[in-house]
């Protein structure tokens, strides 16, 4: 680590430990986002973590956004998916494909956290087969008018714009992957329907809906780039995702050691702390085995694509790995606890199910495999 990653990582750990950590659990129980977190967040700059100083961000590379985001995962997962999001999706897909209008009209205010941004793909019938997706650009004079709907789309409610894919061909020419444009929408734009909040087993406070767009006009400077590219932009997107979803699993885990730790030193069984059975050793020495070998893996992939090569595979790897590891720690975590570790009220529950999604979201394990056997075959 050079000084300055440490610099960064040490803020992210502070503001994860007084700001993040004591509320988690509260926030888990009432679904509620902390929004004036995220708030806080900006004002840290860890909004703008990787875009350039030019538009407010602060220009780090991906190895140190990636450490700050496993440290505020570290504190809760459902925070750490916002600002996820937030850093990897929207505003770098701005960046990459954007104007120089665009950038100046939406980076700037998106790296001081003033607009929170969010990332719209899959819809209730597509989800892996995301280039089958139905919802319909249309253009027309002076812009396009969308219709259709999105699902499993985090920041979607309160966040103030989202970057969406919808279907630039025809129904009489369907053009498949190529067929994709993609939309940089206000949220707060005539024709933005926000539906259903979803129940989740898992980072419950982090926002997840279904949106709908009914008639909506969106001028043409709020297409991005190429009409007939959204898909390729959204899975370029997606590798700098992926990684940022790795981190995370990355976090939770590390929470979870830890508090295993803790306890392991701490309950004592047939006289003395649990901690000196060797079967308690072994499972401890399993899980940090683990965390180290994702985390390993993440910043291989990171000083990758920090180096400019291509990540697909590597961020795909570090996805997959961290995320079963993230489900092997926590799972072994609730074990070490025994029937503590199955109440809510010690914290390894709700780390076992902040796990789960991070084999789901941004493309399930299966699809980090196909995308992996398909960079292997190449
Ligand atoms: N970067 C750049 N281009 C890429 C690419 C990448 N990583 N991967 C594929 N492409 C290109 C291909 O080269 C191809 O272009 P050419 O024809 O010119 O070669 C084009 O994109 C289409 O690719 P495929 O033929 O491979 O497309 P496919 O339909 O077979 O799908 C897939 C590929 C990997 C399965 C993809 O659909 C996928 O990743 N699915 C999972 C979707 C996903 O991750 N969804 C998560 C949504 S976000 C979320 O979870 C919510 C949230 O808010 C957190």
């Amino acid at each position: 680590m050079t000084p300055e990653q440490q610099q960064i990582r040490d803020l992210a750990r502070e503001f994860a430990e007084n700001e993040i950590r004591p509320f988690s659990a509260e926030w888990d129980e009432a679904h509620h986002f902390p929004r004036e977190v995220v708030a806080k967040l900006g004002e840290l700059g860890f909004l703008g973590m990787v875009l350039p100083e030019e538009y407010d961000g602060l220009g780090l590379d991906s190895a140190t956004y990636l450490m700050a985001l496993e440290e505020i995962a570290r504190g809760d997962a459902s925070v750490a998916v916002s600002m996820g999001v937030h850093n990897s999706l929207p505003t770098q897909m701005i960046l990459a494909n954007g104007t120089p209008g665009q950038k100046e009209r939406w980076l700037k205010p998106m790296a001081r956290g003033e607009v929170l941004g969010a990332f719209s793909l899959s819809e209730p019938d597509s989800g892996s087969d995301a280039a089958g997706m139905l919802a319909q650009a249309r253009k027309v004079d002076g812009g396009w008018v969308l219709n259709g709907a999105k699902a499993w789309v985090t920041n979607g409610g309160f966040g103030d714009v989202v970057v969406t894919m919808l279907r630039t061909d025809t129904p009489d020419d369907r053009r498949g992957a190529k067929g994709i444009g993609a939309f940089i929408v206000p949220t707060n734009t005539e024709g933005y329907v926000v539906g259903r909040r979803e129940e989740k087993m898992g980072q419950r406070a982090s926002e997840t809906v279904g949106i709908a767009f009914h008639e909506m006009f969106v001028p043409d400077d709020q297409l991005l780039g190429d009409p007939s590219q959204g898909f390729i932009y959204a899975l370029k997107g997606l590798d700098a995702g992926r990684l940022g979803i790795a981190a995370l699993a990355v976090g939770i885990s590390q929470a979870a050691l830890e508090h295993s730790l803790a306890y392991a030193a701490e309950r004592r069984q047939f006289g003395k702390a649990i901690r000196e059975f060797e079967g308690m050793q072994f499972k401890l020495a399993n899980m940090a085995t683990r965390i180290e070998a994702a985390r390993a893996l993440l910043h291989r992939a990171a000083a990758a694509k920090d180096a400019g090569e291509p990540v697909a595979k590597l961020a795909a790897m570090a996805k997959l790995f961290a995320s079963e590891a993230a489900m092997y720690v926590t799972t072994e975590a609730v074990q070490v606890f025994g029937g503590y570790g199955y109440v809510r009220e010690y914290p390894v529950e709700k780390l076992f199910r902040d796990a789960k999604v991070t084999e789901i979201y941004e493309g399930t394990s299966e699809i980090q495999k196909l995308v992996i056997a398909r960079e292997l075959y190449r």
